[in-house]
């Protein structure tokens, strides 16, 4: 793989969105440091791509899972000297949670804020090293996967929706503090996708209607692409039946 192939790293990408999105890129030309727990899936994936996919077994809520994996990346893109060592970063890892508020433990709610939101924080200021560039370089795109929920006020989700909340106010403050040195953060917000994880939740018949992974995947890549142009997008709504749509503009700080 030549070292100017652009490169991601995308969480979550054993299975559901994060592994259609590693599809996407792979589809595209890119080479991809694909992260998750279950190392199965990620051999797969780079046996299927040689030379092209780092598998990257790690938790992402754990200081010492992120901090390993980072080092692999850094040693692995160690000959991209001359422009940024990584291109864009997506945040898919995710659980999702279903329970009435005094059914939700204070475990359960730390620990889907801690994946939620901790992990796209930690892993991100872990990986900012690799995404300066020493030279002009198009600016590097990170994307944060939120969700309908952080837009409504779905009962008996309180953990998962306050945190995908949290999502929306990470981008924005990361996004402004990061677009001066080149790096923009924007958010995916899905409805219903058809994954593993809403086939463990939901029954068959509610997922009917439910998009595939890979359209979540081409609206994210198409963010990415934009981002690299110079453009700029904040956030994606893609609910089903309908196309994808951007959010209004924030207000910006000059
Ligand atoms: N599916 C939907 O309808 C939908 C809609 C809106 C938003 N979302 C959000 O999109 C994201 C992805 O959802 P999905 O439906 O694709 O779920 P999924 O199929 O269950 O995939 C979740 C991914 O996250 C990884 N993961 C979970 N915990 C992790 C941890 N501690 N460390 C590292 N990786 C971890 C899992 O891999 P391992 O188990 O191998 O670690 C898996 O690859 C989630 O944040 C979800 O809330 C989904």
């Amino acid at each position: 793989m030549p070292p100017w192939a652009p490169c991601v790293l995308i969480t979550g990408a054993s299975s559901g969105i994060g592994a259609a999105c590693a599809q996407r890129f792979l589809a595209e030309g890119w080479t991809v440091a694909a992260l998750a727990r279950r190392t199965g899936p990620l051999e797969l994936l780079a046996a299927a791509h040689p030379g092209r996919v780092l598998p990257l077994a790690a938790d992402v809520t754990q200081v010492a899972g992120v901090r390993g994996a980072v080092e692999r990346v850094r040693a692995w893109r160690q000959h991209s000297d001359l422009h940024a060592a990584l291109d864009a970063v997506v945040h898919a890892a995710g659980d999702f949670l279903v329970a009435p508020m005094e059914r939700t433990s204070a475990a359960e709610f730390e620990r889907i804020w801690r994946l939620t939101v901790w992990a796209k924080f930690y892993l991100t200021r872990e990986l900012l090293p690799l995404l300066w560039a020493p030279g002009p370089a198009p600016p590097r795109a990170v994307v944060h996967l939120a969700s309908l929920a952080a837009h409504t006020d779905f009962p008996d989700e309180t953990a998962y929706t306050s945190a995908m909340h949290g999502v929306l106010g990470l981008a924005r403050a990361q996004d402004a503090e990061l677009r001066a040195r080149g790096i923009r953060v924007s958010v995916v917000s899905p409805g219903l996708v058809r994954t593993p994880l809403t086939e463990r939740h939901f029954p068959a018949a509610a997922l009917e209607h439910a998009l595939p992974p890979g359209a979540i995947a081409d609206s994210l890549f198409g963010l990415v692409r934009t981002i690299r142009a110079g453009g700029y997008i904040g956030e994606i709504f893609h609910t089903p039946g309908e196309a994808p749509r951007s959010a209004a503009p924030v207000l910006q700080k000059q």
